[in-house]
């Protein structure tokens, strides 16, 4: 099927509205915050140019600062990728010998504004389970790197075989890493960890349902952040459970008790609830406990 932002924008003006609070949240520790925030950094490195186009052997850095505890780490990139497919998907896959592990990032579109407003939605079969759909870009971004990281993948764990894997992107990489997980962990590597910053929708219920099961979803949302509202549940699509929502406010700390864990596929106590995704909104889609797309370059399109 196929949906234009006409259909965007109508449609959304049916869900802005938020049900009763009926769920019962779960409390977030501060050794899982310390985690949150910790991979957030992993995320927001992928956005630095000298990460996503580097050479093997380099240790991660962040020209804007955003990655402190990631720079202080024994890290070094195994293999990046960016500018090689046509879906242009960007990211790297690293070492850290410090927290044992395998890290593959994918950045997020340095054009997310141009997304919101001219995507247009598409289903695929990834192949993943019975009646599940993906969406296609977001699909083709995974699978246009996939058998190149794959090969590199299984070299790096046979080598490092009691290193987890985790696997992180924030906006439009957060969705790529989604679908790169459930296919992973399908493939060898069940116990992938996902954490996914301000993700959009990537799936239809049944894939939902799927990637659900899997452990190790960490998928954050930030108060009224646009990009977790697309694409729309209207147009058939649905998240990954739970959602570890974020209530404070933009460029704020974040403290355990500011994050509120919701389950279900569609959950109007979180972002969802928070109305009709609005360009205006874009603040909250840049602070996912840092300011994670600190590190986007010059000279690129938008820079919200
Ligand atoms: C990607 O390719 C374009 C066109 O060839 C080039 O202008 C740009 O510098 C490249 N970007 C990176 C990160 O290599
Ligand atoms: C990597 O390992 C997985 C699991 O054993 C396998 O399915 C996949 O084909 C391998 N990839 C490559 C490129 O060898
Ligand atoms: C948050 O920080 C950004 C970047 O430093 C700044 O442009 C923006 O005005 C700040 N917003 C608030 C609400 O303080």
């Amino acid at each position: 099927m196929r949906f234009s932002l006409l259909t965007v924008l109508s449609a959304g003006a049916a869900i802005g509205h938020a049900l009763p609070r009926n769920l019962k949240a779960r409390e977030v520790s501060t050794d899982e915050l310390s985690q949150f925030k910790f991979w957030a950094q992993y995320a927001a490195a992928s956005y630095c140019n000298e990460n996503y186009a580097s050479k093997p052997g380099h240790k991660i850095t962040c020209s804007a600062g955003n990655c402190p505890q990631v720079e202080q780490a024994d890290t070094s990139i195994v293999y990046d990728f960016s500018n090689t497919t046509s879906t242009d998907t960007a990211g790297y896959l690293a070492l850290d010998n410090t927290n044992n592990a395998i890290v593959l990032a994918f950045r997020g579109s340095y054009s997310v504004r141009n997304w919101i407003s001219d995507v247009e939605f598409f289903y695929t079969d990834p192949k993943l389970c019975d009646g599940c759909s993906a969406e296609l870009g977001f699909w083709s971004s995974w699978t246009n790197v996939r058998d190149s990281i794959s090969g590199v993948l299984n070299d790096t764990v046979a080598q490092h075989s009691d290193y987890d894997l985790v696997i992180v992107g924030h906006s439009l990489g957060a969705g790529v890493a989604t679908l790169a997980a459930a296919d992973l962990r399908g493939k060898g590597y069940p116990s992938a960890k996902l954490y996914a910053y301000a993700s959009p929708r990537v799936a239809n219920p049944a894939l939902a349902k799927y990637i659900t099961a899997q452990p190790n979803n960490y998928r954050f949302t930030h108060i009224n952040d646009p990009v977790p509202k697309l694409p729309l549940i209207a147009m058939g699509y649905v998240h990954v459970s739970p959602e570890y929502y974020i209530t404070s406010p933009n460029n704020a700390t974040v403290s355990a008790s500011d994050i509120k864990v919701l389950e279900g596929d569609i959950n109007w106590n979180g972002n969802t609830g928070t109305g009709v995704p609005g360009l205006g909104d874009f603040p909250a889609h840049h602070w996912y406990f840092e300011e994670t797309d600190g590190c986007k370059g010059p000279g690129l399109p938008f820079r919200v």
